[in-house]
């Protein structure tokens, strides 16, 4: 059986307060939101890239009623993170521009990944609009550099042997971060309107870090809209 990974709570003082422990990695506040946030996006017409959308901005739209009440919910919400001493960021992203690396190589943020930290933290994320960003479980994943065949390429590229100066090298590059899904993997999306707080990878940390990433992004995909910290 796989270990439980997600937990459900229903209020954002449960998302903040829960301890994760037993596993347990992610937590998701379901929400079901009302407000038309495609209206925000369309009305934004951002670049290509990521935007991120200041107060500012965001008040200047002019906006539908139902619009307003998706306005509404992007400032709570950041106003909510911003109580608990964190900076979350809004961001309209309107595709990726950086170069995908090979598979062996690349650490954007549509690659599996955790995050990191050098003290106790955890990410924050929300999609309000668009393709949500998705899990995946500790059990159904390989860390890239923990493929024997993935890291034998890497020690060819590195070009030494597979001692603290290559470990130092995975990690300066990020490399250590990424993980390879097993064949079997189901991942698992993050939804619509739910904030999630989830695990980093952090000394002593009580569990292993969320395997998350950004969804591919296909030509003609509207932008999304995503609330990060
Ligand atoms: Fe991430």
């Amino acid at each position: 059986m796989l270990t439980p990974r997600i937990k459900v709570v229903g209020s954002f003082e449960e998302l903040v307060m829960t301890p994760m422990r037993d596993g347990i990695n992610a937590l998701c506040w379901q929400r079901t939101l009302e407000g038309d946030f495609g209206e925000i996006v369309e009305k934004l017409g951002v670049e290509k890239g990521i935007t991120s959308l200041d107060e500012e901005r965001l008040l200047a739209l002019e906006l539908s009623g139902a619009g307003q009440v998706a306005r509404e919910v992007l400032l709570q919400d950041q106003e909510l993170l911003r109580s608990r001493e964190l900076q979350p960021s809004l961001d309209c992203i309107n595709g990726y521009v950086n170069e995908i690396e090979s598979e062996l190589l690349r650490t954007d943020v549509q690659s599996w990944h955790v995050d990191s930290a050098t003290v106790e933290a955890d990410t924050y994320l929300c999609t309000y609009f668009g393709a949500a960003s998705e899990g995946l479980r500790n059990e159904e994943a390989m860390r890239r550099v923990d493929v024997p065949e993935l890291r034998g390429e890497l020690l060819q590229l590195y070009g030494g042997e597979d001692d603290e100066g290559f470990r130092e090298f995975l990690n300066e590059n990020y490399l250590d971060l990424h993980y390879k899904p097993l064949p079997d993997a189901l991942p698992f999306s993050f939804g619509l309107g739910h904030l999630w707080r989830i695990a980093t990878l952090y000394p002593e940390s009580p569990v292993p870090p969320c395997i998350h990433r950004a969804p591919a992004t296909l030509p003609g995909q509207p932008p999304r809209l995503l609330l990060i910290s």
